[in-house]
């Protein structure tokens, strides 16, 4: 575990479980917070991170991050991208299976953008390249893990447990990025 202990429990604002036990595997003392805020559709993760910031920051009272996530496929043009969660809902992996049917390029992305606030905000990304499985494989995780195979891999993320599904992946990343930083921070304050 690359994680710290910070001293004071940072909360990561999600109602997902699945990205709440990748974050914990990387930080321990984090703490689960359930609250809902507007998700702007848009190409760009970042500006739908920093929104949401703005909408809590006045709620929460703690240092918090949230996490921004999404599938583009390439020979779809990126989509699902800033409709991946909407797509999901509606026709989960068999739907994206289905519109691969017939295609020999199977590249995607996963990227993720985490947003720390902490009386400013601060942004991570990670990116992922992979491809579309031509079945689904595998039971951990959520969402398109079934389907999705990062590059240097020959198993879907779902057929990873969650440690080396964070050596691969997008969050794993950006995830990594944000413990540097707070790495950094804690000597800066130390010093
Ligand atoms: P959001 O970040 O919650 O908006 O996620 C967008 C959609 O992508 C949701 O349907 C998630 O389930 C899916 N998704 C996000 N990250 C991952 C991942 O690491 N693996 C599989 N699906 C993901």
């Amino acid at each position: 575990m690359i994680g710290l202990d910070y001293g004071h429990k940072i909360f990561f604002v999600t109602s997902n479980n699945g990205k709440y036990v990748e974050a914990n595997q990387k930080i321990k003392n984090i703490e689960q917070k359930n609250i809902d805020y507007p998700e702007i559709r848009s190409e760009n993760l970042s500006e739908i991170v920093v929104y949401g910031i703005e909408f809590l920051k006045e709620k929460i009272r703690k240092p918090f991050f949230i996490e921004d996530s999404g599938l583009f496929i390439e020979v779809l043009n990126g989509f699902p991208g800033p409709y991946s969660k909407y797509v999901y809902n509606k026709v989960g992996c068999k739907g994206i299976l289905k519109l691969m049917r017939n295609e020999k390029n199977r590249a995607a992305i996963f990227k993720s953008v985490i947003g720390y606030y902490d009386k400013k905000i601060k942004v991570f990304e990670g990116i992922c390249e992979g491809e579309i499985s031509i079945r689904m494989k595998g039971k951990s995780g959520f969402g398109y893990d079934p389907v999705f195979i990062p590059k240097n891999s020959n198993k879907t993320f779902a057929k990873m447990d969650i440690q080396e599904k964070n050596m691969y992946s997008h969050r794993g990343t950006a995830l990594t990025k944000f413990v540097n930083f707070m790495e950094k921070q804690r000597l800066f304050l130390k010093y």
